[in-house]
């Protein structure tokens, strides 16, 4: 992550219109993500169900890739591409289900359900993060 860091850094300096390449939009998507679960932990922590909502909901709901960045995923992964949708699945009824649970005010099964996102996190990652980084690094 250290070039991309870089390149934030610059940003205000350089403005160059490349800055919605494939790579930054889904690593801006994934940073916001890391927020709002790391928010969402925190909530949960605490015992704070109404704001854990808020969050899984953030989660739930995020903006999803767009174009450029679906066809170099699915160009990189090729038949890998069902289980890469699997661990996306895994972590939105994770998600749901958090949700379902903070409105009943069940926080066991909304902790449950945590572990369960953050396993869908980190299985994807585990399995495709840098495979997926690498490419989108080298897209135009
Ligand atoms: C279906 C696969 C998949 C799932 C599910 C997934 N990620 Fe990611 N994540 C990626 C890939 C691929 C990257 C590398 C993106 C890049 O470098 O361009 C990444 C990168 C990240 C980063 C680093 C962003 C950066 O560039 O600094 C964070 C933080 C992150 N993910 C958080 C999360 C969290 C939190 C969840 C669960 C709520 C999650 N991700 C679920 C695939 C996934």
């Amino acid at each position: 992550m250290k070039p991309l860091l870089l390149f934030f850094l610059l940003l205000p300096i350089l403005a160059v219109p490349t800055v919605q390449g494939a790579n930054l939009e889904l690593s801006q998507m994934m940073t916001g993500l890391g927020a709002n679960t790391y928010s969402l932990g925190e909530a949960l922590e605490a015992g704070d169900l109404s704001r854990a909502q808020v969050m899984a909901e953030r989660i739930v709901n995020h903006p999803q890739a767009g174009p450029a960045v679906l066809k170099v995923v699915k160009a990189t992964l090729g038949k890998e591409m069902g289980s890469f949708k699997g661990f996306d699945d895994r972590t939105h009824l994770a998600g749901e289900a958090l949700i379902e649970a903070a409105k009943k005010g069940d926080l066991p099964s909304a902790q449950a359900a945590f572990g369960n996102l953050a396993a869908g996190c980190a299985g994807c990652h585990q399995a495709f993060r840098a495979k997926v980084a690498a490419a989108l690094a080298e897209a135009p």
